[in-house]
């Protein structure tokens, strides 16, 4: 997909911005602080429906204003006569209202992975370093963006387990077991396939990313993902075998003990876990390979090229990964901020654009 062009209305501190775009490398430069960010957060929001810094979409609201509405235009490249047009309003209530060429998008999973993006920024340095949490978001919004079953098992999943943890609130005599096995065996199959989902993409990720790993390395560091779950290999059965043996347990704390929150994948360096004995340029390589292998199986899945975001990556890497990144990247459309211009001077065909204080001005190349 391409991004062809967008328009913001009442966009973070963007009141109205159009603006419209080249199919390689185009360059948002600017200090810090006026605005580069917020239309690169834009382009994520129009894809995943979600900002990638906030948990609150309601933030990206202007200040003072009641609503946004962004229109974003992409172009299939195989179809350069099919636009896809989307609209993300949202208000300050809350209400999120997606279109896709005009018509309301009922289900959040009938929408996400139409436009495969991949962003890079500072935080996701959490990806290698973080909480398990960091790790297990980098796969539901891979694997979510490739299968619509996956977003609705794990919004079931959800569900269920809010619903069990309220009957786990009840005094023990007022619990209805009938009920809670149903709900246990259910959560039990959403387990079941997400943990052999997240089992599967793990493994192709760590195809992808080894020999990211290798060539950064020039051969020197093997890099190796292992997934770590209570239900490995367990079928519906085992797993709800699992639940119910935690079952007293569960009513003694009143909450669900056993449940895929804990899961996680460990990355390994050269068979030791990188996030605790690699160096700080091994660490930020396993990074780049995860990225760049998340990239490579959304477009080799989605048979289309996924839109790239790179949010001031360039402060974080030094010149041969920035190089690496940029020769990788550079036959592909690519959104990047930066407050020094000077990172991206090996980039032939690019669009800047000057970012001064929400006003955006296009400079020839
Ligand atoms: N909801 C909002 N309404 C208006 N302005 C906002 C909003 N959220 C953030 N901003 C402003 O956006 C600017 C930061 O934009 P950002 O894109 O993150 O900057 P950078 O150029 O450093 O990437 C700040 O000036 C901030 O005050
Ligand atoms: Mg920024």
């Amino acid at each position: 997909m391409y991004l062809q062009k967008l328009k913001l209305t009442n966009f973070r501190n963007y009141e109205n911005l159009e603006l419209e775009f080249n199919n390689n490398v185009n360059v948002f430069v600017g200090d810090n602080a006026h605005g580069k960010t917020n239309i690169l957060e834009s382009i994520y929001v129009s894809a995943i429906t979600k900002s990638y810094r906030t948990g609150k979409d309601i933030e990206c609201i202007s200040f003072e204003k009641e609503f946004f509405r962004n229109v974003h235009t992409y172009i299939d490249e195989s179809n350069k006569d099919k636009k896809i047009e989307v609209e993300v309003f949202l208000d300050t209530s809350n209400k999120k209202q997606i279109k896709e060429d005009n018509l309301k998008v009922n289900r959040y999973s009938d929408f996400i992975g139409k436009i495969p993006i991949v962003v890079f920024s500072p935080d996701n340095m959490n990806i290698v370093k973080g909480s398990p949490n960091n790790r297990r978001k980098f796969l539901d919004i891979l694997i979510s963006q490739i299968s619509k079953k996956y977003v609705i098992s794990l919004q079931e999943y959800n569900k269920l387990i809010k619903l069990k943890n309220d009957v786990l609130k009840l005094e023990k005599e007022k619990i209805d077991f009938t009920y809670l096995d149903i709900i246990d065996e259910q959560i039990a199959e959403k387990i079941e396939y997400i943990s052999t989902k997240r089992y599967e993409y793990v493994d192709k990720v760590e195809k992808e990313a080894v020999k990211i790993q290798k060539e950064l390395s020039k051969g020197d560091e093997i890099l190796n993902l292992k997934y770590i779950s209570e239900f490995e290999n367990k079928n519906k059965e085992e797993v709800l075998n699992i639940l119910l043996k935690s079952r007293e347990n569960d009513i003694f704390r009143k909450t669900s003990n056993k449940t895929i929150a804990h899961d996680d994948f460990l990355v390994f360096v050269n068979n030791k876990e990188v996030n605790k004995y690699g160096s700080q340029g091994q660490n930020r390589t396993a990074l780049l390979a995860l990225k760049l292998a998340e990239f490579e199986i959304l477009k080799e899945i989605k048979a289309t090229i996924p839109l790239i975001l790179l949010d001031d990556v360039f402060s974080e890497l030094d010149k041969g990964r920035i190089n690496y990144l940029i020769e990788y990247l550079k036959d592909y459309q690519v959104f990047i901020t930066t407050t020094e211009v000077d990172s991206i001077d090996k980039v032939e065909d690019k669009t800047i654009f000057k970012v001064k204080n929400g006003t955006v001005e296009k400079l020839k190349n």
